[in-house]
């Protein structure tokens, strides 16, 4: 199968000041774009060629799989980023609050970690399979999802997603990537891991009591964080 770039969810434009069109220019059109034809290229006549990404990710090795893991990363990096306001779930602000104390402080913690790793490669929030909140970096191409980790959250510390803004400056770009968090996307995801039904807790409920009364309380104590 032919693996496709990911149309972006939002224009070039929209992630300014923060991150420049020009950025997310040679970022998505140039970068991105060239893991996708390399992997296309790479797999034609091989075991992967009729592969879904997250096999060839699962099971392959050097080339194949680093252009097949930068696809997926930047598939992640892209749709976590929002200039349009954002807020967590009931659930995730809960999970945050449990294994990081507060919003802030885990921002402050993944972005300590992403500002002190060394070379390029990837800061996630993930989500063990006991339910547990936590950062883990891979380097280079490696991605959780060759792990058994459930990514929710990534950002791109390659250099070549800053440099044209910040040139070495990675703590500036931390900085307003911070502020592009799309925290509707890790609630998604985190609604899809859990196979829960708040997955549409602002949505009607169904006929299941149990379930409606679960929306109920939701709806109720839904608080937006400062
Ligand atoms: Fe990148």
């Amino acid at each position: 199968m032919k693996h496709v770039l990911m149309e972006l969810p939002y224009e070039q434009s929209a992630l300014e000041p923060y991150i420049s069109a020009e950025t997310v220019s040679y970022h998505y059109g140039k970068h991105h774009a060239g893991y996708v034809n390399k992997l296309n290229s790479l797999i034609e006549g091989t075991e992967y060629a009729d592969k879904p990404l997250d096999y060839i990710i699962k099971y392959a090795n050097n080339s194949i799989f680093n252009n097949a893991a930068q696809v997926y990363n930047h598939d992640f990096y892209w749709k976590g980023l929002s200039k349009t306001a954002t807020s967590p779930s009931v659930k995730l602000l809960g999970l945050v609050e449990r294994d990081f104390g507060s919003i802030k402080a885990f921002e402050e913690t993944f972005l300590t970690a992403a500002a002190g790793f060394f070379g390029s490669g990837w800061i996630w929030l993930i989500i063990t399979g006991e339910g547990k909140l936590e950062i883990k970096m891979t380097s280079n191409a490696d991605t959780p999802l060759r792990h058994g980790d459930t990514p929710l959250l990534t950002c791109d510390v390659w250099e070549h997603a800053y440099y044209i803004d910040y040139r070495n400056g990675r703590p500036d770009y931390l900085a307003n990537w911070r502020k592009l968090i799309n925290w509707n996307f890790i609630s998604d995801n985190l609604a899809k891991v859990e196979n829960d039904p708040i997955a549409g807790y602002n949505q009607s409920c169904n006929e299941i009591n149990q379930v409606c009364d679960y929306v109920d309380y939701m709806q109720k104590n839904e608080t937006t964080p400062s």
